[in-house]
């Protein structure tokens, strides 16, 4: 999934930084959490290399991927219904009726096809789940599988703040469902809680920090994603058709919050070591992190220049200078309980 933020390019910085920093080898037995997990690439990688992995996010198309990372493996999932969801008769419902031009809601985020075929599967799969034809470890592997395939079919220059005019090529093909990689490895934990909140419940060894850097906030940036995991019907406002984000505001996309929300995690954490992403554009200046995290243990902080990612790369315009770079912040806990 093209996600904003996405570390799946930088996986070798951290895995080389946060061995070289802990001591920790691959293959020990070790507690690591992944707490903004986003698409769960951090995780899952860590997953494969023997950890358990407590994983979190406050979205909820990020928990129904993170699920099915992290707490499924070869031998609790079937992956015998993909013919059985993409063979459905499309169906007139809430994405066809919301964010197909065909319906006349003004808005093209898919074609008329696909919108009816991603209800069909939505609604299928909730319906087997409630009747109890499949658990909850296949209901997360088929949503989770559901967001990540029909993204690749999005009628948008890249996020969801906008749809394009006229259906772009990627949009205009036959959506198919596909599988998620399934993970094999120790199972472990998945939550969809506010990060402030979760940290006080929780411990272990490794916590990686990935959180917004600016303003832009995933629920306004991804909120076709949500609509079609919760597949909750929500009131949808303007052209766009943005449904209330509520709690899922990030206090770490507000200037005014964040220096406050991230001290509170960082003193709440129990776990050894914590290592921050974080890049040199971000809302918070890389002073204030060094004399945050400084106050709670031994800090380091290491540096890989970094692509930057580009919201709008499918119609060619240039985001600005390539000059970001991304920073990892470390800290060695003192008296951690
Ligand atoms: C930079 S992205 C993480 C990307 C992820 N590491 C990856 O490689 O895909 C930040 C994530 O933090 C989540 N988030 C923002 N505020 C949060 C909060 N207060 N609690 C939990 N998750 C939050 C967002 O939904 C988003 O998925």
């Amino acid at each position: 999934m093209n996600y904003i933020g996405s570390k799946y390019s930088l996986l070798d910085f951290l895995h080389e930084t946060i061995k070289s920093v802990t001591g920790y080898k691959d293959g020990d037995d070790y507690i690591f959490g992944d707490l903004f997990a986003g698409t769960g690439v951090v995780g899952s990688f860590y997953k494969s290399l023997g950890c358990k992995v407590i994983s979190n996010d406050i979205q909820y198309y990020s928990y129904s991927i993170i699920k099915h990372y992290i707490e499924n493996n070869s031998s609790n999932i079937r992956t015998d219904l993909f013919d059985y969801f993409n063979n459905l008769e499309g169906v007139e419902g809430f994405v066809y009726k919301n964010y197909c031009a065909g319906s006349g809601s003004g808005r093209n985020y898919f074609t008329d096809e696909n919108g009816k075929k991603c209800d069909a599967i939505r609604i299928e799969l909730e319906r087997m789940y409630r009747s109890g034809e499949i658990d909850e470890h296949n209901y997360y592997f088929y949503l989770g599988s559901l967001i990540n395939s029909i993204d690749k079919y999005a009628n948008t220059a890249s996020v969801y703040g906008a749809f394009l005019k006229h259906i772009k090529k990627s949009a205009q093909k036959t959506f198919i469902l596909e599988p998620l990689q399934i993970i094999d490895g120790q199972l472990g934990n998945v939550f969809n809680e506010n990060i402030n909140d979760l940290v006080k419940k929780i411990n272990g060894n490794v916590l990686y920090l990935d959180p917004p850097y600016n303003a832009r906030q995933y629920c306004s940036n991804y909120h076709v994603l949500e609509t079609i995991a919760r597949y909750d019907s929500p009131v949808l406002l303007g052209m766009t058709g943005l449904r209330e984000a509520g709690k899922q505001k990030s206090a770490f996309c507000s200037k005014r919050e964040v220096e406050k929300v991230f001290e509170d995690l960082i003193a709440n954490a129990n776990f050894e070591y914590i290592f921050l992403s974080y890049n040199n554009e971000g809302l918070m200046s890389l002073d204030t992190i060094k004399s945050i995290m400084s106050k709670y243990g031994d800090y380091s902080v290491y540096t890989k220049d970094y692509k930057r990612f580009k919201a709008d790369k499918d119609e060619n315009r240039n985001t600005g200078g390539n000059g970001t770079i991304e920073y990892l912040h470390c800290l060695r806990k003192k008296n951690n309980g």
